[in-house]
């Protein structure tokens, strides 16, 4: 009996030392194999009595049985070990956060210049869109600008050979050029009807787009973005443009006591020419007058130019700086953070 209790507590212990399955299938033949310990003490009873044997018998089977139970718990233990480092090994913290992508958004100046053309949207103005590199032609001379003309210097752009109506040659310098492309085009599609002595819709259109100066500081930029109106009919008067300024601004800030300012000012393109000031009556920037659009009734010769007879067709134009009005809706002071690309900046206004 007590040879079988050392039998199997040197199992339990073998068992015990098994760090992988294999060594304990190794353990498990030298106590339950063909010539293993527990098959040679069975094979040994051959030549005992009938009692002997039961007695014996019986003990040599529990040990068998203690044997075999402490290779299942081994193989089980074995393998939840085995189970245990694999999840360890595959673990997933699915407490980290997921993947994000960036969600995108548009630029300040871009989210003024659809609020621009929603409004005058609303007001029945179409939007007209033109090349930013530009002919002198367009640029100047067909806006009553010769090319002699000192207004000519406070526009100083890039330059290239060039400068026929075909033959651009020059980065704009306003979007002014917008008034004689679009009219003469709309003029074009009506010239049937103006020949036979007919009138032909009103024009009324707007004409954002970038722009170029040889200028640089916190509120200038050698880009930047303006905004062209132009409303020519037979019944336009200057008592239009106040009318379409003032309800403009006013909806753009959300301010209805906005108060406008028309400054006289001059522009070889139209006559009278106003400089458009703004001021409000709360906030930081009350009771300064900001300067934001230029201005006036077309000049005859442009509405010449246009194809048009200035007896017979008059309107008015004006042109706006659209960074300058997202600054002052936003409260930025330096216009270069427009452009820098910084998105800690950029994504405030989303
Ligand atoms: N084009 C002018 C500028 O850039 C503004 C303007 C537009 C003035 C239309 C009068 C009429 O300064």
């Amino acid at each position: 009996m007590n040879e079988l209790n050392i039998v199997v507590d040197s199992a339990k212990a073998a068992f015990g030392q098994a760090l992988t399955p294999a060594d304990l299938e190794n353990a498990k033949a030298l106590y339950l194999g063909k010539s293993g310990r527990i098959t040679e003490l069975m094979k040994g009873m051959a030549a005992l009595s009938v009692d002997e044997k039961k007695t014996l018998g019986a003990a040599i089977n529990l040990a068998k049985q203690a044997i075999e139970a402490a290779l299942n718990n081994r193989r089980q233990a074995l393998a939840d070990a085995e189970l245990q480092a694999q999840l360890q090994a595959e673990a997933l913290d699915v407490t980290l956060p997921g993947r994000q992508r960036g969600q995108g958004g548009l630029h300040p100046v871009s989210l003024t210049m659809e609020r621009i053309e929603a409004i005058f949207g609303s007001m029945g103005f179409e939007v007209a869109q033109g090349p930013e590199i530009e002919s002198d032609w367009f640029n100047f001379t067909a806006l009553n600008t010769p090319e002699d003309h000192p207004a000519r210097s406070m526009h100083d752009t890039f330059y290239v050979e060039g400068g026929s109506e075909t033959a651009p040659n020059l980065l704009r310098t306003h979007t002014s050029p917008m008034q004689i492309r679009h009219a003469v085009q709309h003029v074009k599609r009506y010239r049937a009807r103006l020949d036979a002595g007919q009138s032909m819709p009103e024009i009324r259109v707007i004409a954002p787009g970038r722009t170029y100066r040889v200028d640089s500081d916190a509120t200038h930029s050698p880009m930047f973005h303006q905004c062209e109106g132009l409303w020519v009919g037979e019944n336009v008067s200057f008592k239009d443009l106040k009318y379409v300024f003032t309800d403009l601004c006013r909806t753009f800030f959300e301010s209805n006591d906005l108060v406008l300012r028309f400054r006289p000012s001059f522009f070889p393109f139209t006559e009278p020419s106003a400089e458009i000031d703004i001021q409000f009556q709360a906030g930081t920037l009350a009771g300064r007058w900001l300067e934001v659009a230029g201005s006036g009734q077309v000049h005859p010769n442009v509405i010449r130019n246009m194809g048009l007879d200035p007896e017979k067709y008059i309107g008015f134009a004006f042109g706006m700086g659209m960074d300058r009005l997202t600054m002052l809706r936003y409260g930025v002071n330096d216009l270069r953070l427009f452009f820098d690309g910084d998105i800690r900046f950029l994504s405030q206004f989303q």
